[in-house]
C-alpha cells in the first residue's frame, strides 16, 4: 500500500516546488508547504487544499536557518499529521564567476541549494524513521553533471546534492528510508524566467533538447511523487534525469 504520510516541500510557493506540490497531493497525501516567501506558501497551500482536497499546511521559513527546523517539523506534524516524505526544492542561483566570487555570494548558494537539504532531513529524521515507506527526493539540476561558466557555486551545489543523496541512502536504507534525487533540465519557473527574457535564449534551450522545448514544472512533480510512492520501493541512492533528453546529446 502507498504511504498516507503527509510530505514536506521546501520552496513549494513557486515552480517546482509547487508542482510537487500539486502531485503529492493528487496522490491523496496531505503537503506541508515550506517557502521563504510566507504568503507564497500560505497561498499555495489554500489552492492546493481546496484542487485536492488533502490537508495542507503553509509556513514562511528560511531552510538555512538550521535551529528553525526543529519546530517546523513539530509545527507541519501538528498540522497535518505524521511526516514521511521531503522534498527540497527550495533553490537559489547567483551569477558569480570565477573573477567575481566572494564568500558571501558562495555561502548564499551552497547554504540554501546544499547545506540545507541535509539539516533538512536530520530535523526529520525521527518522523520518516516512524513512517511506513519514507523517501526524501532531492530536486538537484542537469547542471551537478555538466559545467556551466557563470555559475560555479550552483553547479557545486548541485553535484553535492548528489553526493549527499548517495550518503544519506546509504545511511538511512537500513531504517527504510529512500533518498533520491531529480535532475531537471530547462524548466518554465521564475528562477529560469529571468534568463528567459534575455533574446535567444529560449530558442537555444529548446534547441538543446531532443523534444525541442523546455520542460512544465509538472513533468519534474509527477517524477517527485512517483519517487515518493511505493511504485518506486526499490530505487533509492539515485539521481534521475528528467531532461528532455538534453544530456543525452551534450
Ligand atoms: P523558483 O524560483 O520558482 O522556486 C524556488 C522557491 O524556493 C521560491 O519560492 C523561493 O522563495 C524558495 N526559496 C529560495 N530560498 C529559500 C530559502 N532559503 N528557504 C525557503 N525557501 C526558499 O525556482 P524553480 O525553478 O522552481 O527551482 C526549484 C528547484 O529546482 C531549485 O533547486 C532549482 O535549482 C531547481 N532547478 C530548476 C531548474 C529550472 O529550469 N527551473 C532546472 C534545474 C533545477
Amino acid at each position: 500500500m502507498s504511504p498516507t504520510s503527509a510530505v514536506v516541500i521546501t520552496g513549494g510557493a513557486s515552480g517546482i516546488g509547487r508542482a510537487c506540490a500539486e502531485s503529492v497531493a493528487a496522490q491523496g497525501r496531505a503537503v506541508a508547504v515550506w517557502d521563504l516567501n510566507a504568503d507564497g506558501a500560505l497561498a499555495a497551500a489554500q489552492e492546493i487544499a481546496k484542487a485536492h482536497n488533502v490537508a495542507t499546511f503553509g509556513l514562511g521559513i528560511d531552510v538555512t536557518k538550521t535551529n528553525e527546523l526543529a519546530s517546523a517539523v513539530d509545527a507541519s506534524r501538528s498540522a497535518v499529521g505524521a511526516l514521511g516524505g521531503l522534498v527540497h526544492a527550495a533553490g537559489t542561483v547567483s551569477n558569480q564567476s570565477i573573477g567575481a566570487l566572494d564568500d558571501a555570494g558562495w555561502d548564499f548558494v551552497l547554504n540554501v541549494n546544499l547545506r540545507a537539504f541535509p539539516m533538512l532531513v536530520q530535523a526529520m529524521h525521527a518522523d520518516l524513521a516512524a513512517a511506513e515507506g519514507a523517501a526524501v527526493v532531492g530536486i538537484a539540476s542537469i547542471e551537478g553533471w555538466v559545467g556551466n561558466a557563470a555559475i560555479p557555486a550552483y553547479c557545486a551545489s548541485k553535484a553535492g546534492m548528489l553526493g549527499a543523496v548517495r550518503s544519506m541512502a546509504d545511511k538511512l536504507g537500513p531504517e527504510g528510508i529512500r533518498v533520491n534525487a531529480i535532475c531537471p533540465g530547462f524548466i518554465e519557473t521564475p528562477m529560469l524566467g529571468i534568463t528567459l527574457d534575455i533574446p535567444g535564449v529560449l530558442d537555444r534551450f529548446e534547441e538543446t533538447s531532443v523534444l525541442k522545448r523546455i520542460g512544465q514544472p509538472s513533468e519534474i512533480g509527477e517524477p517527485a511523487a512517483f519517487l515518493l510512492s511505493d511504485k518506486a520501493s526499490f530505487i533509492t541512492g539515485q539521481s534521475i534525469i528528467v531532461d528532455g533528453g538534453v544530456l543525452a546529446t551534450a
